[in-house]
């Protein structure tokens, strides 16, 4: 790794401490950080690299705490492609998760269904994804380790606690494959109707460069939507993002319960 400036200012000021997880919230899980104890917090704005996270519902701070005495890092906030034109703006971010010694990236996203029996309000695991806009976040990178193999990404066997933590709290967690579209504008429902005939059962605009940087830098990697919508031209509702929003806060809990269970389960 390059000369990680973040990871230094973090360092200096965390001693001791050794998280081995990471989680990523997206849109609506902001609320999640509230349970974490022992928190120091690092604005985005002092870490070089981070991006200003720009999206209303996202706070852009680095937390570093406990959940259930489980040392974590946490990403409130992220930056979408949308925002800039560049897929690598979340490169620094993760790269220092890297950097502090973190194993395993549980991220956490907003996303539309393609299934009809995910309802917006329900959670869905991501199994797989679809990267559908054709750019990624290693353009421009020289290493040979750039041929990421995106085989098993989504790591099965985070994949197989996260359904052990749903059947034991009693959540219904769907599963399924991400589809990733740049936005800023949601999809057309005949865009919804080929992600549907490609395999997606879920879409967004998030995760999938994450996912990729993530897998680059060697951790495991996990992912769970709350679905906030059915995606375009499968309901009646009309797509805004404060819907979005609104529906985040029905999912949240399960997926709070859910990733506290996780992180009990994690070290066993
Ligand atoms: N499309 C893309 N991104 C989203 C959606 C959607 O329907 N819902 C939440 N994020």
């Amino acid at each position: 790794m390059k000369n990680n400036k973040a990871v230094e200012i973090i360092r200096s000021k965390v001693d001791g401490r050794h998280p081995k997880v990471a989680i990523i919230l997206g849109t609506g899980l902001g609320p999640f950080a509230e349970n974490i104890e022992n928190k120091i917090i690092f604005s985005y704005k002092d870490l070089p690299g981070f991006p200003d996270a720009g999206v209303k519902g996202h706070a852009g701070q680095l937390i570093m705490g406990q959940i259930n005495d489980i040392e974590i890092v946490v990403l409130q906030g992220r930056a979408h492609y949308y925002e800039s034109g560049k897929p690598d703006i979340m490169r620094i971010p993760i790269e220092t998760l890297h950097g502090l010694g973190c194993e395993t990236l549980l991220l956490t996203n907003a996303a539309g269904s393609l299934l009809p029996e995910a309802q917006p309000g329900s959670v869905m695991m991501l199994t797989d994804h679809i990267n559908f806009t054709g750019v990624s976040p290693l353009f421009g990178e020289t290493e040979t380790s750039r041929f990421v193999n995106m085989a098993d990404a989504y790591n099965p066997s985070l994949c197989d606690k996260f359904r052990d933590a749903a059947k034991t709290m009693n959540i219904t967690l769907h599963e399924g494959v991400y589809i990733w579209f740049c936005g800023p504008s949601f999809e057309t429902p005949a865009e919804i109707q080929a992600a549907k005939l490609l395999g997606a059962d879920a879409v967004g605009m998030s995760t999938v460069p994450e996912v990729i940087l993530a897998r680059f830098y060697g951790l495991n990697v996990a992912a769970v939507s709350i679905i906030t919508n059915m995606a375009a031209g499968m309901s009646d509702e009309h797509l805004t993002h404060a819907h979005s929003i609104e529906n985040a806060a029905k999912a949240t809990n399960d997926l709070q319960t859910l990733l506290s269970e996780f992180l009990l389960q994690y070290n066993k």
